[in-house]
């Protein structure tokens, strides 16, 4: 047993050796902060293998720098995001910040990414402002106006005139219900209620009852990944999935990982979002069949392609600017960068540094005897619109 550990010690002993010997400047090291455990553990576990599948794919090598990923779990508390960030720079070198699997999260390291001039790439969380925090922010995942606005369009021109919005109470849920909701009334529809439920642990089920008694056309939802399944769990029970209700939603609540888990319940629900594992291209295809092989048959979601995005936009930086790992080079490389991924076509806004992606309209339906988020509808190339609004 102590003749183990002693082993084990050398051979840590010896790798940390042979990492010191190649220096700073030959390799690349990005941290990887996320919450592999507690409520939002699914986000990490999809991040997580979104950007081990990217260097799988691409290699552990890029103009000339070794890239180390080191991967951090958070437990989705923003103190401690903040306290690996400081040692991910401080003690590891961190290049590159890299994750963030809730908005807090997100803005909880932007004081430390402009301190130290690193590039804080957004991965996960999604609200509006967060890009705003900081200059060296730069976003992969999505925001929720850029969601929420484009199924408002849908509603009002498919017979839906009341409508109740559901959402949960942090910064994507305010911005999902008030985008949603402008756009739908601005457009003649009806907005009978606005309904908030908590973060932590939510009981849905008295919030739905009130759903039930508006009896409006459809109901709008927004719940953070991974907790698609309890909502639908109590919609099911509430009878909200028979009473003529539909649901309508950003494609959190359908996530492509708890699909399978929320069953027939989700079928027919209409959301819009930025990634279906359904997505029918050729890039997609490829990325869901290797990303299934690589762990176990799991389908990928819609934080593990931006996580894989996260780590083509670092790439393709690197390429850039030859190697050199500067934050200020990295993040002039970054802006305007565009390339095809999973998901479609996407760019980096050089004047916001958020995303650009088409958004699809999305129906649950059954394929081969699992259901998908089958995109039906394109809009293309969205820009956020809470900052176009102001620009
Ligand atoms: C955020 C988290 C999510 O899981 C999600 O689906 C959307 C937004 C967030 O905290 O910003």
């Amino acid at each position: 047993m102590l003749r183990a550990i002693l082993k084990a010690g050398i051979a840590t002993a010896a790798i940390l050796a042979a990492s010191a010997a190649l220096g700073d400047d030959d390799t690349v090291t990005i941290g990887l902060i996320l919450p592999m455990t507690g409520q939002q553990a699914s986000t990490g576990k999809q991040e997580q293998a979104g950007a081990q599948l990217y260097i799988q794919q691409h290699g552990d090598s890029v103009a000339g720098k070794k890239i180390s990923l080191i991967v951090k779990d958070d437990g989705g508390a923003a103190d401690v995001t903040k306290r690996l960030a400081q040692e991910l720079i401080g003690n590891d070198k961190a290049k590159v910040l890299m994750g963030f699997g809730l908005t807090p999260l997100a803005l909880a390291v932007a004081p430390v990414a402009t301190e130290a001039k690193v590039p804080e790439i957004v991965t996960a969380a999604a609200t509006a402002m967060i890009t705003e925090k900081s200059p060296y922010i730069v976003r992969t995942s999505f925001t929720l106006p850029q969601a929420a606005a484009p199924m408002a369009e849908w509603a009002l021109k498919n017979n839906i005139h009341k409508v109740v919005t559901l959402v949960t109470d942090y910064g994507p849920g305010n911005d999902a219900e008030k985008w949603f909701s402008d756009t739908f009334t601005k457009g003649g529809g009806t907005v009978a209620e606005q309904i908030r439920v908590p973060l932590k642990n939510p009981d849905f089920a008295p919030f739905l009852q009130r759903v039930k008694d508006d009896a409006p056309d459809a109901v709008f939802v927004f719940v953070p990944s991974g907790q698609g399944s309890a909502f639908m769990k109590q919609f099911t029970e509430r009878g909200l999935d028979k009473s003529g209700i539909k649901l309508i939603g950003t494609g959190d609540v359908t996530d492509d990982d708890l699909l399978a888990d929320i069953g027939d319940p989700a079928l027919g629900a209409v959301t819009t979002h930025h990634y279906s594992a359904d997505h029918d291209s050729p890039e997609n295809k490829a990325f869901v069949a290797a990303f299934k092989k690589a762990n176990n048959g799991l389908r990928p979601n819609f934080m593990a392609v931006a996580a894989y995005d996260g780590m083509a936009l670092v790439y393709g930086a690197l390429e850039k600017t030859k190697g050199a790992s500067d934050g200020d080079a990295l993040m002039d490389a970054m802006k305007g960068a565009s390339w095809i991924s999973p998901r479609g076509p996407i760019s980096i806004d050089p004047a916001t540094r958020d995303i650009i992606q088409n958004i699809y309209v999305r129906k649950v339906e059954k394929k081969d005897g699992e259901l998908y988020n089958v995109e039906f509808s394109t809009i293309e190339a969205v820009k956020d619109p809470f900052k176009a609004a102001k620009n």
